[in-house]
């Protein structure tokens, strides 16, 4: 069975010194059982990734990254490299965000790159696939999301794919209160995982966690959760509410 995941996200929000407060109250709401039940990751802006993984550094919160660059080091001025998040004790990192996608032309090819050096260096990449609001409403949606999984996925082994998260957040439904139902996440999430099985085979797309994005509530996210095919989320907004995040937490394990 695919253990949930639930991971905030917290975009640009949050300076230093307003983390500190945010995963206190985060992690003093965990205790140890549900966290042994349930992957939990905590994703602030660059500048609070060490002080965010110093305050969970006894709990298993993990610490992930919203993107990253995808060479080595050298002459990428206000770029960071995979082995500096890894450095800093990140496990996770959201790659091809449609944030990304829409306000720094972020593309499937570019999104492979770092998938690449994300894998090489051990870190677990969350890569995001979603269509628009025009997409859906031409019903080109799975035409979409199966182009952005072929291109993003391009040469991966099939062994790595223990180091793959997929999040399908539909960009219509992310910032905008409007969330897919839970139908509609899952007959997504159900196209998604065969897609992954015509590309390498039963075993990897049976095993491989899909997360839904967009709108999650704590009122919304225990029956999406309920669906067959949605193994957690990846929370925006709710993510900056520590009451909400750990009741969004909760509901992927009731
Ligand atoms: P919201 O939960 O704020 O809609 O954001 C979703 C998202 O983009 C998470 O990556």
């Amino acid at each position: 069975m695919r253990k949930k995941l639930v991971a905030g996200n917290w975009k640009m929000n949050k300076t230093y010194q307003d983390s500190k407060k945010l995963i206190k109250s985060i992690g003093n709401n965990l205790d140890e059982d549900t966290l042994s039940k349930i992957d939990v990751v905590i994703c602030p802006p660059f500048t609070s990734l060490s002080r965010a993984r110093k305050l969970t550094n006894k709990s298993k919160i993990n610490i992930g990254a919203q993107n990253m660059y995808y060479e080595n080091d050298g002459a990428y001025t206000g770029e960071i490299s995979a082995s500096m998040l890894k450095a800093l004790g990140c496990k996770y990192v959201i790659l091809g965000h449609s944030e990304r996608r829409q306000y720094f032309s972020e593309t499937d090819f570019t999104i492979n790159l770092k998938l690449k050096k994300a894998i090489e260096n051990e870190l677990i990449s969350i890569v995001c696939v979603g269509e628009s609001l025009e997409q859906r409403e031409n019903k080109i949606q799975n035409q979409i999301v199966k182009e952005q999984l072929t291109n993003c996925l391009t040469a991966i082994d099939r062994k790595d794919f223990n180091k793959i998260v997929i999040a399908y957040e539909p960009v219509w439904a992310i910032g905008t209160g409007k969330t897919a139902t839970p139908e509609q996440a899952n007959q997504m999430h159900i196209f998604i995982r065969e897609t992954i099985e015509k590309l390498y085979n039963q075993d990897v797309s049976a095993n491989i966690k899909i997360l839904y994005g967009g709108s999650v509530n704590e009122n919304n996210s225990q029956e999406l959760f309920n669906q067959s095919d949605i193994d957690g989320g990846l929370i925006g907004g709710a993510s900056l509410k520590p009451e909400s995040f750990v009741k969004i937490i909760l509901s992927a394990i009731n």
